[in-house]
């Protein structure tokens, strides 16, 4: 065989090659994911929407984004999903018992669904397995919370005697009841008085449903002289430190101490002065919306299925080194 033959052979191989290549990224192509989130005006959504928007233009899939604030608005949302030939979607569900409803929707349309930050909950109240999970390791970060305000409390020199906790829960949603019980043992460990930590049940996770229950909860305990709060979230500790301020108590009455790391906090710690809002634990919700896209895709495009749970970790943030934690978690 000649040089030249083997040559154009070997070029011809190399254009085959190249050629289904092509087809292979033609494929890839096509492929259309929903991100449904329950809130959708929050910087921890938006930004995990931005953040898998992004990896779809990187590697050739298109996100669509969709508001899932209550089940009326998820089932739309999937319907015209459907109605768009998407392959499947990652959502964050408003209510987690909606699980069974949701998959139910999902499987007629032959879509895959896999959960970010609220798992799905069973008829039987517990977590629905069969559906891929990502999300915080709520207790864990929970206790980071409850050490922070501890540690806080000390540095400040407060007697365990005058200090109050509020603590707005949210027991319906199991993610937030594991943040608040972590940071409530990490508290209690520390010395903290169980007699001084008063509830605040929340309906909803964010800012004005947090600032209408801890009001009361301040009028009625009025005669501690310091305050320590806590939630779910950020949105949360900031509802309740606006209800502190509202009240009357100084910023240096105060520790609340969050859970996130999104604008909200940033927001806070770019106030000229410092407020009750001391800390929060940040968790990279870039990567929760990449990983939970990018675990959706490989399903779709290799049939692999994603872990049933991956639990993400965190890091305090203050006004001290917010901007470093901002850049280290890619926020
Ligand atoms: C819940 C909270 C959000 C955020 C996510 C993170 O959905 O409502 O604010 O903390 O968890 O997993």
């Amino acid at each position: 065989m000649s040089l030249t033959h083997t040559l154009s052979r070997l070029a011809l191989g190399v254009g085959l090659t190249l050629g289904s290549v092509g087809l292979v990224q033609a494929a890839d192509d096509d492929v259309k994911i929903g991100f449904i989130v329950k809130k959708p005006e929050q910087a921890w959504f938006i930004n995990e929407q931005d953040a898998a928007t992004k990896l779809g233009e990187e590697e050739g899939f298109e996100v669509v984004r969709l508001a899932g604030e209550d089940g009326q608005q998820v089932l739309s949302a999937i319907d015209n999903l459907n109605s768009q030939g998407a392959q499947g979607f990652v959502i964050c569900p408003p209510d987690v018992r909606l699980g069974p409803a949701i998959v139910n929707r999902a499987e007629q349309y032959g879509m895959k669904v896999v959960t970010v930050d609220d798992q799905f909950v069973g008829p039987d109240g517990k977590p629905m397995a069969s559906v891929p999970h990502l999300g915080m390791s709520g207790y864990k970060i929970g206790r980071q919370v409850g050490n922070a305000i501890a540690e806080e409390m000390k540095a400040r020199g407060w007697d365990p005697e005058n200090v109050a906790a509020l603590r707005i829960t949210n027991y319906e949603l199991p993610t937030a009841k594991e943040r608040t019980d972590g940071a409530t043992d990490a508290l209690l460990e520390s010395g903290f008085e169980k007699a001084n930590i008063f509830d605040a049940p929340q309906q909803n996770t964010d800012t004005s449903s947090a600032f209408a229950a801890a009001s009361p909860v301040f009028s009625k305990h009025g005669d501690f002289e310091h305050w320590v709060i806590y939630a779910l979230n950020e949105e949360s500790v900031l509802g309740g430190v606006r209800a502190s301020e509202q009240y009357g108590l100084s910023p240096d009455q105060v520790i609340g101490v969050g859970i996130n790391g999104s604008g909200a906090a940033f927001a806070e710690f770019s106030r000229e002065k410092p407020t009750g809002f001391y800390g929060t634990v940040a968790v990279s919700s870039t990567m929760h919306g990449r990983q939970s896209a990018e675990n959706l895709y490989e399903w779709i495009t290799d049939g692999k299925k994603p872990p049933a749970d991956t639990q993400t970790t965190g890091t305090l943030m203050t006004r001290d080194n917010w901007k470093q934690v901002r850049e280290d978690l890619n926020l």
